[in-house]
């Protein structure tokens, strides 16, 4: 969690620190202060909440220099407030994290003991005191004070530090949570993310874990712990900052709902094979005479993704296929190992529960295909192999395109190993790629019929509780379609399978539930119209989820949302877009912050 920058160069530090602050503030919204380096030392500007504050405290009273270091947060030791808002001054060193020092308790008893006073509850602030502490030491320079301040430190960081005494340089260490740096004219970056930097320079270079990097305006030198000098290559990063922009939309969420089409499209060049019939992972291999089972793990929206790509896998490959909350699966003692092939999916990369599942997998002997969207993270890294979705950067907290761009690979996954096992005959994979190709089409028509849904969002903006039911496919799409709701619309929601309700859950029916009920044409479509005549029984509003121009299931629903015929391993493409522009346009009716929802952040960097 938490969004970090810095910047060294001939150019006023303070508005390119805000800029990239502003691209990182998905990353936490806690709080956001800079460190900039003036004639006097470093100016600290911090304020709780959101950039916004920050911003309104430069206007007042700019810092002025070239050299600085800027932070988003997202709490995890202490509570949002002004005096744990980054960066921590202490003596002449101000400092930035992001991740979680796990020993500082005792570490800040053996600081107070010697005599350091703490202003704040983060763990972070250990750290500068840490700097300082070697500074004072007589630590011949600021890189090995940091070097000495992380043999004492365990956890996750990404840290990022200046002095006072060092006007010219920034030092910088990663340890399990990104961070990228970048190389321009005259002038060096550092940031959490690429966006953050893009507008400056494309030239970017991926740390890994362990590294120690010295930043001066020239360049960057990248060490280990102990000193020892560390080769990284630098690249190319090819889409533009206005990749990352809104495009004309009002949020980044709207904006990343319409773009699913082209990252699916994306997602599919060049590895669904028309003419073969087939699906390439680009590399990496599956042996499937020895292959016992497949296991999926994921958190959140990723995890739904995991659940479609079930009934994908076992529908084309006949090899069972169980998922995992990547958090339970960490702390199970699982039974993994050889035979096992483990899909790790995250967004992020960087999801901490999922890293930590992947690793406890692979030391198990199972090997590990990541399904990511963002290049070099920690999971595809520590993974045997990865498919990368390409939906572009997803900024919006709420995860939409990355969830189709999900599918899209999991959906390749299964091609690919249905092939191989011999279970999925020609003329069927010939069916499933053709109709494959054809979605992002289908899915474009279905967010044109859709529109905006302004008039189903006014009336149901006051709803206290939804229900969401599904069968097969969209089981998993009824769980997806609450989880939406909730966390843009702080509207209660749970999701079912539709043939649960009777078992309980029916209970929660009156006039005053809408009930979102996915009855697309397909296998299981009779049974979930018994189940949503069972809810119309007890007087519950049904607003349906169905195939275009079915005027079966529009005679038992208060209100039908419509959906181009697919069949039922990719109706999930498709009937997710009804419930995110539904979430969206509830979310926007009740005027809350849709692309950056209360206590959340975009990836999950903490377990
Ligand atoms: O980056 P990841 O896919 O690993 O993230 C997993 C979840 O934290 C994420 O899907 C979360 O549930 C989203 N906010 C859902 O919209």
């Amino acid at each position: 969690m938490c969004g970090i920058v810095g910047y060294v160069g001939p150019k006023q530090a303070t508005p390119i620190l805000l800029g990239g602050l502003r691209r990182l503030e998905y990353r936490g919204y806690d709080s956001a202060g800079v460190a900039v380096v003036g004639s006097r030392g470093a100016q600290v500007l911090r304020c709780r909440g959101k950039l916004a504050g920050l911003e309104a405290m430069v206007q007042r009273e700019m810092p002025e220099g070239t050299l600085g270091i800027g932070h988003t947060r997202w709490a995890t030791h202490g509570r949002p407030s002004e005096a744990n808002a980054h960066p921590h001054k202490v003596g002449s060193v101000s400092v930035v994290h992001n991740g979680i020092i796990e020993n500082y308790l005792p570490l800040r008893a053996r600081l107070e003991t010697s005599g350091r006073k703490f202003s704040s509850e983060t763990d972070t602030e250990i750290v500068a005191h840490l700097i300082d502490e070697s500074l004072l030491g007589g630590a011949p320079s600021l890189v090995e004070a940091l070097r000495v301040a992380l043999r004492q430190v365990h956890g996750a960081y990404a840290l990022v530090a200046i002095s006072d005494k060092h006007p010219g340089e920034i030092v910088a260490a990663k340890n399990a949570s990104p961070l990228v740096l970048g190389l321009g004219k005259g002038e060096t970056f550092l940031a959490s993310d690429v966006p953050a930097i893009l507008e400056h320079t494309r030239e970017v270079v991926f740390l890994d874990e362990g590294d120690v990097v010295q930043v001066t305006a020239d360049g960057a030198t990248i060490t280990d712990v102990e000193g020892k000098p560390r080769q990284r290559p630098a690249r190319s990063i090819e889409w533009d900052a206005a990749a990352a922009e809104k495009g004309g939309y009002p949020h980044f969420m709207l904006k990343e709902i319409h773009e699913q089409p082209r990252a699916i499209t994306d997602t599919l060049r060049g590895r669904l094979l028309l003419e073969d019939r087939d699906a390439d992972l680009e590399g990496f291999e599956v042996d499937v005479r020895n292959l016992r089972r497949v296991l999926i793990i994921a958190c959140g929206t990723s995890y739904h993704a995991g659940l479609v790509g079930k009934f994908m896998i076992e529908g084309t490959a006949r090899v069972p296929v169980e998922v995992d909350l990547a958090s339970e699966f960490r702390y199970r003692d699982p039974v993994v190992g050889a035979g096992d092939l483990v899909i790790a999916i995250s967004q992020s990369g960087e999801t901490a529960d999922t890293l930590a599942a992947v690793k406890e997998a692979r030391a198990r002997g199972a090997r590990v295909l990541a399904i990511s969207n963002v290049v070099d993270s920690a999971i595809p890294r520590s993974s045997n192999g990865v498919l990368y979705t390409h939906a572009g950067p997803e900024i919006g907290v709420a995860s939409t395109k990355c969830f189709t761009a999900q599918l899209a690979a999991l959906s390749l996954i299964a091609i690919h190993l249905g092939r191989r096992t011999g279970k999925l005959a020609p003329d069927a994979a010939a069916k499933l790629v053709e109709e494959l190709a054809l979605t992002p089409t289908k899915m474009t028509e279905a967010l044109e019929a859709l529109g905006d849904m302004k008039q189903l969002a006014r009336e149901y903006r006051y709803a206290k509780d939804f229900l969401f039911l599904g069968r097969g496919t969209n089981y998993p799409i009824a769980l997806e379609g609450a989880l939406k709701l909730k966390e843009i619309s702080y509207i209660h929601a749970e999701g079912y399978a539709a043939g649960e309700m009777k078992h309980g859950p029916i209970a929660l029916v009156d006039d005053g539930v809408p009930v979102v009920v996915l009855a697309p044409q397909g296998p299981g479509y009779e049974k979930v119209l018994s189940n949503l005549a069972e809810v119309r029984a007890r007087n519950g509003e049904i607003i349906g989820v169905g195939t275009k121009g079915d005027q079966q299931l529009a005679n038992l629903c208060d209100r039908v949302l419509s959906i181009p015929d697919a069949p039922a391993l990719l109706q999930p493409f498709l009937t997710v877009l009804p419930l995110q522009l539904m979430s969206y346009a509830i979310a926007v009716a009740k005027g809350n912050d849709v692309d950056q929802p209360r206590n959340l952040a975009k990836s999950v960097t903490v377990e």
